[in-house]
């Protein structure tokens, strides 16, 4: 599945942590948006689509919550629990985030600003778009 857990760089010890976040160099795409959720009922599920040209970094700075992940064929859940490990999506995946601590902040970083467009919110869209990508590999757009 196109995605991979990154270990954030992390500095300090005894004094506390720093967690530097570079486009291009700790994360391999330049980031044109941060965002960040929080104040998220633990059972709500939010999320619910894919992106078509799209790369972003997640991670919970503080708190925790799980990742579902969906390629169309096989689904994996994730659970985000620490402010040095992010999730790096880069392909068109299905997710959704739920089991939110109380306290938890989902920060995104990501390679485009926010564009209706490429979202897909509908899950029978998102099938038959990705086995439509599995035909042909390269994804229609600007993909980074
Ligand atoms: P959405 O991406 O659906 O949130 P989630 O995946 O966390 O459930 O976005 C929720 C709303 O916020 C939707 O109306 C679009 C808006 N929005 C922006 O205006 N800018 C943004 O950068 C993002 C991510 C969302």
């Amino acid at each position: 599945m196109d995605f991979e857990i990154l270990d954030l760089r992390k500095i300090g010890g005894d004094e506390g942590f720093l967690v530097p976040i570079e486009e291009n160099g700790d994360i391999p795409f330049a980031i044109k948006r941060v965002y960040y959720i929080y104040g998220t009922p633990s059972d709500v599920v939010r999320g619910r689509h894919a992106h078509k040209n799209q790369h972003q970094l997640l991670f919970c700075p503080i708190g925790q919550c799980d990742f579902i992940l969906d390629d169309g064929r096989e689904k994996t859940t994730l659970r985000l629990d620490s402010p040095d490990r992010g999730l790096y999506i880069k392909g068109v995946l299905w997710r959704e985030f739920t089991n939110f601590s109380a306290d938890c902040v989902v920060m995104v970083l990501s390679s485009e600003c926010y564009d209706e467009n490429d979202y897909i919110r509908n899950y029978d869209d998102f099938l038959q778009y990705t086995a439509h990508l599995s035909h042909n590999p390269q994804p229609q757009g600007n993909r980074p």
